[in-house]
């Protein structure tokens, strides 16, 4: 597989597609074209025999400031073939080993796609946010779901609801990831972990997958529908209106209104 986008690189070697997130300039914040860019990857991978894992991953100072702001308003997705909903019915089926490496801050989606990851490498500077409330919104790829069953749900609750970042330690203490690492070194190590998967016998790694995730893929697939629904027509509504206004002009948003 090549690089079919320039903020996506791809590159693929002993079986591991390995998919970089390459906007720093933005902190890796994703636009609709890198969705697609990302759910053409995830869906070739999935029909392609030579590869056997994907790994995630962005870069040492940053993993991704979460959906384009301006790119949303812009051009806000309008239903389930949208390019965001693309990706997170791809990632949340895929059905091969999944990893991810994740360094810097990892807000929105850059923390969502977590849950749907098998293993996650962190770097000790990694800063997890999920601010959908603090932008008039609510969350998305089944967070709603999958977040108060790895934390528990007051934990949960404090993540979505009040939005405030966690530290890797945190995440690993709740099960949000494998191991923390230093920065230089958690791209190298989830390399070396995928590797370790390409190498074991891929219908065995499918099926144990399919089996841990059977119990509830149907209800993911709803819930990723309904939150989108939920997030979709939250776009247009004035606290969101209000908080994308405020990111772009750099002030704090006043909800004092809605
Ligand atoms: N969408 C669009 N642009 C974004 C962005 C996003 N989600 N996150 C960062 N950027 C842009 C900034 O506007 C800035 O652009 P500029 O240089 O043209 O002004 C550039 O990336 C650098 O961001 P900055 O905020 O200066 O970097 P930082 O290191 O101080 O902070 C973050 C990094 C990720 C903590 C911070 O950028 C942030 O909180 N971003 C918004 C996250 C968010 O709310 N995401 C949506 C989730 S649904």
């Amino acid at each position: 597989m090549s690089d079919t986008h320039p903020d996506i690189l791809t590159h693929t070697e002993a079986g591991v597609v390995t998919l970089t997130l390459n906007r720093l300039d933005k902190k890796n914040s994703i636009t609709a074209s890198m969705y697609t860019a990302m759910a053409d990857a995830l869906i070739n991978a999935q029909t392609d025999a030579e590869v056997r894992v994907v790994l995630i991953q962005g870069h040492e100072t940053v993993f991704s400031a979460g959906n384009d702001l301006g790119d949303f308003l812009n051009h806000p997705p309008s239903g389930p073939d949208s390019p965001v909903f693309r990706f997170m019915h791809a990632l949340s089926a895929f059905p091969k080993p999944l990893i991810a490496a994740v360094c810097g801050p990892a807000v929105g989606i850059g923390t969502t796609l977590l849950l749907h990851c098998d293993l996650v490498y962190a770097g000790d500077n990694a800063a997890f946010a999920l601010p959908f409330v603090n932008l008039g919104l609510c969350p998305e790829l089944a967070s709603t779901l999958l977040l108060p069953q790895m934390l528990g749900y007051h934990r949960a609750a404090e993540a979505l609801l009040l939005g405030e970042p966690f530290m890797a330690e945190a995440a690993l203490e709740v099960g949000l990831v494998n191991r923390v690492l230093p920065p230089t070194e958690a791209a190298n190590y989830a390399q070396v972990q995928a590797r370790k998967l390409a190498a074991k016998p891929m219908a065995s790694l499918m099926e144990t997958k399919r089996l841990m995730k059977k119990g509830q893929a149907a209800l993911v697939a709803q819930q990723i529908n309904d939150e989108g629904a939920c997030f979709t027509r939250m776009l247009h509504e004035p606290a969101a209106k209000e908080a994308f206004s405020a990111f772009m002009e750099k002030r704090r948003p006043d909800f004092s209104k809605v």
